[in-house]
């Protein structure tokens, strides 16, 4: 079977270095050999409450910044999930199909819904279906992801397997995720043990899209790191989160290898490394800024991207959810 590439982001505020370093950068690379959907999930964002207006306005956002990193519209398919209506059609199969102690396993879920559990929506639980539907609907098998996200591919694959075994046909492929280059989990600038995340309430733990050149060598300056000079060799950033994520993040930006990181930069400290690291970020980042502030002067060229980018991702979905439902046994075609 050919090749198909899915991947979905969340809009839910700024992108920052981890999402573009784990994720899109890879996106932009594999166009040029595969057909590619990628999808701004918008259904996913609502297992959280969300102000609607926010929600529209992170939705261009994040489609903006994917465009500016490189995202060709008229290659890839960029859409917006909920215009969509397979994805939760699908979904709600998928939940009937997976079982409650698959879920129960998810990290992601106890680590979003912390201590008060029960407040938690059922949405927030039943994610990882949804995210299983995005992928299979369009019969995916490929998934550019960063790390974080290995435990839900692992659930797509056993729900596409129970699926198949349940009408004894390989409907679904078993989409395999694809954690690609050398900053797969980037750590927060404050606390080298901690993901990078939107949701981390210190705007000095994350670099984002629209950060300008003083923003980013600010809070590079500023970032953790231990007294010790940069080693010479890997082995040397061995107990050392802080030292070892921003070489990664060097690494990853100037797309070397982190022993030629350190081949360049050990035994130097860090006055002298923030300030190559910053440049290095600036240098990649400013491009991609300021063609995401062009797109974000003209919403109705991003509203129109993403209409057309549904309409050829329907075409795709429609008819996979017209077999699934033939092969669940559902009487008539969907009017979705
Ligand atoms: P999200 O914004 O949570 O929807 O994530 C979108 C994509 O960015 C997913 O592929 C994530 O795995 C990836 N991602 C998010 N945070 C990080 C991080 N700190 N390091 C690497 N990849 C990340
Ligand atoms: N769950 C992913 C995240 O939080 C986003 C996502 C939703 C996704 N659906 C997807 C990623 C399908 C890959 C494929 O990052």
């Amino acid at each position: 079977m050919d090749k198909r590439i899915f991947s979905g982001i969340q809009p839910t505020g700024n992108l920052h270095l981890g999402n573009y370093l784990g994720a899109i950068q890879n996106w932009v690379r594999l166009q040029d050999d595969f057909e590619c959907v990628y999808c701004v999930v918008d259904l996913h964002a609502i297992t959280v409450p969300q102000d609607p207006a926010e929600l529209r306005q992170s939705t261009r956002e994040v489609a903006a910044s994917v465009l500016a990193a490189g995202i060709d519209p008229k290659r890839s398919i960029l859409f917006n999930q909920s215009r969509v209506p397979q994805h939760a059609e699908l979904a709600w199969i998928f939940n009937c199909v997976a079982r409650l102690g698959w879920l129960n396993r998810m990290t992601q879920f106890k680590e979003k819904a912390g201590k008060n559990r029960e407040n938690a929506t059922v949405g927030l639980y039943a994610y990882p279906t949804l995210m299983a539907a995005d992928i299979l609907a369009y019969k995916a098998t490929h998934v550019p992801v960063g790390d974080d996200q290995k435990q839900h591919l692992e659930l797509t694959r056993d729900i596409a397997q129970a699926f198949n075994a349940m009408f004894g046909e390989e409907f679904f492929p078993q989409p395999e995720p694809q954690i690609l280059g050398k900053a797969t989990r980037v750590m927060s600038l404050r606390d080298g043990t901690a993901k990078m995340s939107k949701s981390d309430p210190s705007e000095y733990s994350r670099i984002t899209m629209t950060d300008d050149a003083d923003a980013i060598m600010t809070k590079i300056k500023k970032a953790k790191t231990d007294p010790q000079p940069l080693p010479s060799e890997i082995e040397g950033l061995e107990g050392r989160p802080e030292a070892r994520n921003l070489v990664s993040i060097y690494a990853a930006l100037a797309e070397i290898s982190e022993e030629d990181v350190l081949t360049q930069f050990g035994g130097q400290g860090f006055g002298a490394f923030k300030p190559a690291l910053a440049d290095v970020a600036i240098a990649k980042l400013a491009p991609i800024t300021a063609q995401m502030t062009t797109y974000m002067q003209d919403p109705a060229q991003i509203d129109a991207i993403l209409d057309d980018g549904a309409e050829r991702a329907h075409a795709i979905a429609r008819p996979v959810l017209a077999d699934v439902r033939r092969l669940t046994g559902f009487l008539g075609s969907s009017l979705g």
